[in-house]
């Protein structure tokens, strides 16, 4: 055995023994600690933000769902484990010790038992030196934390879903959650969307108040709770100013009963999330061409034969290649009129035959997730008919994509592309009038991208580093109003936009989108065409 051979397995064992290589490109502590203080900046004076982690969820039996993180809780911190609160102050705070703080983090106790079980645990040391925070407590010092809620002018949260269980142990989801409840007085019957339209009552003027009145009647249409709400029965009928007035100034003091905020921080989130800083783009730019090029393998892939559970194999196995870790949303694969139904999860036809395929796949990396979705002739080559539905859709998508600048409305990329779907629709005759459109492409075009595949934002005028998707489509499925040759013909293309100041990137364009692109790719070979499996009975 030569010297440096034995040097290298000794380099190796201690390496091994110090432990094993991991991703380190995550989001730093520096950009979390950042954007608590970008929080902190827009909170009012004197009030607090408490936010919660996710909640574990039941599968079946003693098996949960994999677990994943609140964007917002992983936004701000960076922590990944479940049962854990993060409370940021708008104020310095001084402790009866003379300790200075704005901000506490409460995590996950360590524990050896159960982390031979669920894995390691970041505990209070790993909050400190690896998250930089420098006020970390195990989640059971959050019920005896001196924090005295009602001295602030208000408590920001997000309401609470009801979705989260009581496990063993004193310091779960449930118990901080029971904690803060207690601590904050929060009222039995707190309905947040009451408290959401009580406030734009609260601030509602001459100008504004017949849109008041709509979205008032909206929400009592489908809320027990709210019908019988006397306050919001008496607004949506009152017919004179004087009553109004008096309607407010009662929607004033029942505000003020307490001060519990559960608007606020989903409007300071949408801002600071819809757009994205250079360290996340790193992060969203990896999740698109991820899965771009999965969708360039599975062109190489296809052939008639091939299930629709296949195809999304092919493509989970390229993300999980380049270390992403999940998929962003469950993926979708439907062959000919199964990608009819928009959201499309089963994926269980067994050969997709000669059919279109439309796959919407979306790896997540680090938290962020892409969205694209391609759609292809299983065969390798489009029909006439399946051609020109696809060229409308791309032609539809290319105005979008073109209307994605800064400054344009969020609706400028929909109303691009629906003038072309909708005009395409006419002259093949598959509608008769433009309100009929709607019937083939029932969806909008697109949505903001980032930790969330339907990420926050304010849909206001675009911003430069903004991400959203353009995703026109065209659906005919079986049985239509419409000539037979167009049954079963399903066509979505979408990607993902970044919105610059010198105009729309495609991040997802390494995947092919014409026509002739897609019959070009699809004709190369694919490492899979030899990858043979045992016949089993
Ligand atoms: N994959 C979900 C969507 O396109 O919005
Ligand atoms: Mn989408
Ligand atoms: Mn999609």
């Amino acid at each position: 055995m030569n010297k440096l051979f034995l040097f290298s397995i000794i380099l190796f064992s201690v390496f091994l023994s110090f432990g094993q290589a991991t991703p380190t490109d995550f989001l730093s502590a520096d950009f979390h600690k950042e954007r608590r203080e970008a929080v902190r900046e827009k909170m009012p004076p004197n009030t607090v933000a408490v936010f919660f982690a996710n909640a574990e969820r039941n599968r079946a039996n003693d098996v949960d769902y994999i677990y994943h993180q609140d964007p917002d809780f992983y936004y701000l911190t960076g922590y990944k484990e479940p049962n854990a609160v993060l409370v940021i102050f708008s104020e310095v705070q001084e402790n009866a010790e003379g300790i200075l703080y704005d901000e506490l983090l409460y995590v996950q106790e360590r524990d050896p038992r159960a982390e031979q079980w669920n894995g390691k645990r970041l505990g209070i040391e790993g909050a400190k030196s690896q998250l930089g925070f420098e006020q970390a407590f195990n989640g059971a010092d959050f019920s005896k934390s001196g924090i005295d809620f009602k001295a602030f002018d208000k408590v920001l949260f997000f309401d609470f879903q009801n979705d989260y269980r009581d496990k063993r142990g004193d310091a779960d989801l449930f118990d901080l959650i029971k904690t803060f409840k207690q601590k904050t007085d929060y009222p039995s019957d707190y309905n947040a969307t009451k408290q959401q339209l009580y406030s734009m009552i609260k601030s509602v003027t001459s100008e504004n108040r017949a849109n008041v009145v709509q979205t008032v009647k909206r929400y009592l249409n489908f809320d027990d709770d709210l019908k019988e709400d006397e306050l919001l029965k008496n607004f949506v009928a009152a017919d004179d100013d004087n009553l109004v007035n008096d309607i407010k100034k009662r929607v004033v003091l029942k505000l003020g009963a307490n001060n519990l905020d559960s608007t606020m921080l989903s409007e300071i989130m949408s801002t600071l999330r819809e757009t994205k800083t250079e360290e996340e783009l790193t992060l969203l730019k990896k999740a698109v061409e991820i899965s771009a090029v999965g969708q360039v393998e599975v062109m190489k892939a296809m052939h008639p034969n091939m299930s629709e559970t296949e195809i999304q194999g092919v493509h989970e196995y390229v993300y999980k290649k380049y270390g992403a870790e999940y998929e962003g949303y469950p993926s979708i694969v439907g062959g000919g009129n199964n990608g009819c139904i928009l959201h499309y999860i089963e994926n269980n036809k067994t050969e997709v035959g000669d059919d279109l395929v439309l796959m919407d796949l979306g790896a997540e990396y680090h938290g962020y997730t892409a969205d694209v979705t391609r759609t292809i002739p299983a065969n390798g080559k489009f029909s006439p008919e399946q051609k020109q539905i696809y060229d409308i859709v791309y032609n539809a998508q290319e105005a979008g994509i073109q209307a994605s600048v800064v400054g344009a409305s969020f609706r400028a990329p929909g109303e691009a592309a629906s003038k072309v779907v909708t005009e395409g629709l006419l002259a093949l005759g598959i509608i008769q009038n433009a309100s009929e459109a709607r019937t083939y492409f029932p969806h909008g075009t697109s949505h903001y991208l980032g930790l969330d595949v339907h990420d926050k934002g304010t849909y206001g005028p675009f911003q430069a580093n903004t991400v959203i998707t353009v995703e026109p489509g065209i659906y005919i499925p079986e049985g239509s109003d419409c000539d037979k040759k167009w049954w079963g013909i399903a066509v979505r293309i979408e990607d993902d936009i970044l919105i610059t100041d010198n105009g729309p990137v495609n991040l997802s364009a390494m995947a092919p989108r014409t026509t002739e692109a897609i019959e070009a790719m699809m004709k190369q070979p694919s490492p899979l065409d030899d990858f043979k499996l045992p016949k089993l009975d």
